[in-house]
């Protein structure tokens, strides 16, 4: 039944309407307590303890979910981490630190170059490899010590929403793991716990923005270019509104950390490419600001998803939209789906084959 697309126009709107459910799946019985987070590997779970330093690896949308959980991970656990593409890291000469976790993110496991890179850990400062999964029966799930499933359902459109959502739910329960075991205090962790608790609800409030993104999505349909900037965890967010856009609307769109636009894009801006930005109410939010100043002095069309607190206002060259409060560990996870919506709606309007876009595949199992 989870894979039909009953009433809805595109297995991929289907699929971002899915997430408060999906999300939901994925949490449950995780999060109870703090005592619950032990176990959340069925076996293995000592292997946390050695844990000195992680790499994630991961291809698409799955490596903007490891590039968020690295910024998670050094903040709240103190882990060193690094992330990379597979395809990157498999062929380079890398070294690996002891006690490095090895870490991959995949919804179908079945990525040719992630599988690759799993099957090349053989040096002895590996400490475990753990996948975080879609697919319980995938190779990736198998041939790894620790698995962390995702329990989005299968995800058919090509361009992927639901899978990325819950791996960042999957990776937000491991870094918290990984807080645990290195002695951060309970109550900063069952903080946590408490407001991973509300994502499907917030998820659910953004959904019925639904109309209002799709509004927006007009004054992008004869664009040709588009910037997405973003600062913090907003960043990979950025490069993942920005992937979605590229993959199923062919528009070309690019992702920035907002404090680079000098050293370069702000060369780009004019009327003819909108810029996005996800302004959420955090300790960044007035240095994003100020660089958002920069694009409208050299007249660029602003589209800014902001927290309704967060003191912007729609003025000419800028338009806002209001997005819920949001505590700060969910910020990526909920500042993600209006991004997905208006790439949908920018697509559909355009009129492409928005679940099976040209020249792309849901899974790439060949190099
Ligand atoms: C393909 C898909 C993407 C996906 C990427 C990685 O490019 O089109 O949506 O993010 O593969 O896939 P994985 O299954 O490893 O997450």
């Amino acid at each position: 039944e989870d894979a039909e697309k009953g009433e809805y126009r595109h297995y991929m709107l289907k699929e971002i309407f899915e997430q408060p459910v999906a999300l939901q799946r994925t949490l449950e019985g995780r999060l109870g307590s703090v005592a619950d987070l032990d176990g959340l590997f069925s076996k293995n779970a000592d292997l946390l303890e050695r844990v000195r330093f992680i790499q994630i690896i991961a291809c698409g949308t799955s490596y903007h979910a490891g590039m968020i959980a690295r910024y998670w991970l050094e903040a709240l656990a103190g882990v060193p981490c690094q992330v990379e593409v597979a395809s990157e890291f498999r062929y380079r000469t890398h070294v690996v630190p002891e006690g490095t976790l090895f870490v991959t993110i995949s919804q179908s496991g079945e990525t040719a170059d992630t599988l690759a890179a799993l099957r090349a850990t053989n040096s002895p400062n590996y400490v475990g490899r753990l996948a975080v999964c879609n697919v319980d029966s995938s190779s990736l799930v198998r041939e790894s010590e620790l698995v962390l499933l995702t329990r989005a359902g299968p995800e058919i459109g090509v361009a992927s929403t639901k899978a990325f959502t819950t791996q960042l739910a999957a990776l937000k329960m491991l870094v918290l793991a990984m807080a645990r075991v290195r002695g951060v205090d309970e109550a900063t962790i069952q903080a946590q716990l408490d407001e991973l608790r509300q994502l499907p609800g917030l998820i659910q409030q953004v959904l019925l923005l639904d109309d209002e993104i799709e509004k927006l999505a007009e004054q992008f349909v004869e664009k040709n270019h588009t910037l997405f900037l973003g600062r913090g965890t907003q960043y990979p967010v950025a490069m993942e509104g920005a992937l979605k856009l590229k993959e199923i609307s062919y528009i070309h769109a690019e992702a920035y950390p907002a404090g680079e636009l000098k050293h370069g894009p702000l060369a780009l801006v004019d009327k003819e490419m909108p810029v996005v930005a996800v302004a959420p109410n955090d300790e960044l939010l007035e240095k994003l600001k100020s660089n958002l100043q920069e694009v409208r002095a050299r007249g660029g069309e602003l589209f800014i998803f902001a927290d309704g607190d967060a003191a912007l206002e729609n003025e000419d060259g800028m338009t806002v939209l209001n997005m819920p409060a949001v505590p700060e560990c969910l910020i990526p996870i909920v500042y993600t789906v209006p991004l997905q919506l208006l790439s949908y709606h920018v697509a559909v309007m355009r009129g492409t084959d928005v679940d099976q876009p040209r020249n792309l595949a849901k899974s790439v199992t060949v190099e």
